[in-house]
């Protein structure tokens, strides 16, 4: 069995992140299908084939998160795509969630799906390759929402696939996605943010999940897609990591961010602006759409495009590189450099920055005794919480 720890800090190595390429088949094939592709299983293994064959795509990627239509495909060369993976020195990951379906009693919320039989697949995907997973919760901004109830649900159903995870030697990556859908302010997504990691880190310790051996995919706190507010990266960093620093102990394996439906190249500001901040966490990607759609545009379907759709690739990949390691953006994307290996969990060489870090534990007594009666109390400790980072970071 594959040591956990060994693999977040492989997937946390220095100036890499993970590549999210687990869109399931309807998802992607209406991707193709937008960027005028036939939307058919050999069109989305040869996508996926464009993608993890980029030459020097280890450069700045760790691991690459695939679905299991994927992961049981071949590339041309006859291995299996995590074989190929492994051949190149990245990590296969495997979606393993069904889906988020509407969470009864809560009109217009979600619970993400795909418990039963959990316990077997990972056993299976582990022998297949797989040495960390992906499960995805989704929580809504909007009227009266998110509601308490949908964020235990979701929680819950995330700590106990974190688990079984754990028991299997797979690394689980903990998604907890606060929507970018809407008009909602930074300020609404901060405080949807902190309440959502109170209820994922409540139930984790509950269910007895060890947090360094998770790797936390949270959202940036952004302003909704439809709002008229504009943030800075710096203002998106500092509400960020106040966020998180209310919330997320100080053990948890490392934190990589999605990039939600953000432009690449707002998402890969933000990013540079987080991680120039301190944090107690190593901190990366975990950008689906901010690496791979300018790739899908460039590539179009047509085989002898796919160098086009690897350069689009290795220049975000690239650009995010450059973002966590402070260089600057490299301009051509074929040349990824490397960058020098950093003690995982360090973070002792990011630059002096001026935010304030929150003791979490001490400030979280409700996480030791977490469930059901203590929402209520951990609703008003959340916002209290919230409302005293951003006084201290003048927000
Ligand atoms: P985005 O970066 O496109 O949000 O995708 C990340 C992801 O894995 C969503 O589950």
């Amino acid at each position: 069995m594959r040591d956990l720890n060994r693999t977040v800090a492989e997937l946390m190595a220095r100036g890499k992140g993970v590549l999210a390429a687990d869109e399931s088949i309807a998802t992607m094939s209406s991707r193709l299908a937008d960027a005028g592709v036939a939307p058919t299983g050999d069109n989305r293994r040869d996508y996926r084939e464009m993608l993890v064959t980029t030459p020097g795509l280890s450069q700045g990627v760790s691991g690459v998160i695939l679905c299991d239509e994927t992961f049981r495909q071949r590339v041309s060369g006859g291995a299996t795509f995590p074989g190929a993976l492994a051949d190149i020195g990245i990590l296969a990951g495997i979606k393993v969630d069904s889906g988020a379906k509407p969470l009864a009693g809560q009109p217009g919320e979600k619970v993400t799906e795909g418990l039963d039989g959990l316990r077997d697949r990972l056993a299976a995907y582990a022998a297949l390759g797989a040495s960390f997973a992906k499960w995805r919760a989704v929580i809504d901004i909007g009227d009266g929402r998110p509601s308490w109830r949908a964020l235990r649900a979701n929680a819950h159903a995330l700590a106990r696939y974190a688990a079984l995870c754990q028991e299997a030697g797979v690394v689980p990556i903990v998604e907890p996605e606060v929507l970018m859908d809407g008009a909602h302010t930074l300020d609404r997504c901060a405080r949807a943010t902190v309440a959502t990691l109170m209820a994922v880190f409540a139930e984790l310790q509950d269910v007895g999940v060890r947090l360094d051996a998770i790797v936390l995919k949270p959202n940036m706190v952004v302003p909704g897609a439809k709002s008229a507010e504009l943030a800075t990266p710096d203002e998106v960093a500092r509400a960020t990591l106040s966020a998180l620093h209310t919330i997320v102990p100080e053990e948890t394996g490392g934190v990589a961010f999605l990039s939600g439906g953000q432009p690449p190249e707002r998402a890969t500001a933000n990013l540079a602006a987080i991680r120039a901040l301190p944090t107690p966490w190593p901190v990366t990607f975990s950008f689906g759409r901010a690496l791979v759609d300018p790739a899908l545009a460039a590539w179009r379907g047509e085989p002898d495009r796919a160098w086009a759709g690897q350069r689009a690739l290795a220049q975000r990949v690239a650009a995010c590189s450059g973002a966590l390691t402070g260089a600057a953006a490299a301009a051509a994307g074929d040349v990824l450099t490397i960058p020098a290996p950093r003690p995982v969990n360090g973070g002792t060489d990011r630059p002096g920055a001026k935010l304030r870090l929150a003791p979490v534990r001490a400030k979280l007594p409700f996480l030791k005794t977490s469930g059901a009666a203590n929402g209520a109390r951990a609703w008003r400790h959340a916002h209290a919480a919230a409302a005293r980072q951003r006084r201290d970071h003048g927000r």
